[in-house]
């Protein structure tokens, strides 16, 4: 599948890392050539592409979006999604690692509102980026869940074979106010993990009877 990466530091590049090794076809969506996190990422996978933002759009049938959540608002004014699916990585983060809204609604709520043209789904924000570069944990029997929210079933879908190609078990918490909640399973990751010391190779697990 083509697929877009609107940022790629360290979250962009290990998701697109390892989708690309899985044979898909990743575009760096990105207008400024001189991009630093576009550099490196090129010069450590000279198979990435690189396309400004618009002409990505248009060639791709998922985009994932991992830049500061502070920018988003900005980078996507303007663009038209054309009904694509648009993967929402970032988090508001505020002060003392507190939601960046206020918990009042979700960062990908906002997204939704700001990009009306895209269809928005919520993955790959409940772990650290470490995850993201090795999600493997060969002592278990299970996969790590990555729990998903969006308000479309068929993006919600063509999602699921993606985020299997990454290694984890994909589970649909329902429409995209269950975003605010896994904004706040983030929060309880990176507090324990980059406030309290937690070793980053952790993840949630999904078992059901
Ligand atoms: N780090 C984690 O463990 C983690 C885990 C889950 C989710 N997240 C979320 O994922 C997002 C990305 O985090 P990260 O750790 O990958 O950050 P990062 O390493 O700092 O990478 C940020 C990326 O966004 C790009 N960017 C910054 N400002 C931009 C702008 N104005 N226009 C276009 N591109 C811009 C950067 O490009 P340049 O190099 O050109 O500046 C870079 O490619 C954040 O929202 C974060 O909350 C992070």
């Amino acid at each position: 599948m083509d697929i877009a990466f609107i940022g790629i530091g360290k979250v962009g590049f290990a998701l697109a890392n390892n989708l690309q090794q899985k044979g898909h076809n990743v575009i760096i969506a990105n207008d400024n050539p001189n991009s630093d996190s576009a550099q490196t990422a090129l010069a450590k996978n000279p198979a990435f592409k690189m396309q400004s933002v618009k002409e990505a759009i248009s060639h791709v049938e998922i985009v994932f979006l991992a830049t500061p959540f502070s920018v988003v608002e900005e980078v996507l004014s303007a663009l038209d999604f054309e009904n694509k699916i648009l993967v929402d990585c970032t988090n508001p983060v505020g002060p003392g690692i507190s939601h960046g809204l206020e918990s009042e609604v979700s960062g990908s709520e906002k997204i939704q509102e700001w990009t009306p043209s895209a269809k928005v789904v919520k993955a790959f924000t409940i772990y650290g980026y470490e995850n993201f570069e090795d999600s493997t944990y060969p002592a278990y029997p299970i996969k790590p869940v990555m729990l998903i929210a969006g308000n479309d079933d068929q993006a919600k879908d063509s999602l699921i074979p993606i985020i299997t190609d990454l290694g984890f078990e994909a589970k649909d918490t329902g429409g995209l106010d269950q975003a605010l909640h896994l904004e706040h399973m983030t929060l309880l990751w990176v507090k324990m993990v980059r406030r309290d010391g937690h070793r980053p190779n952790f993840v949630w697990g999904y078992l059901e009877r």
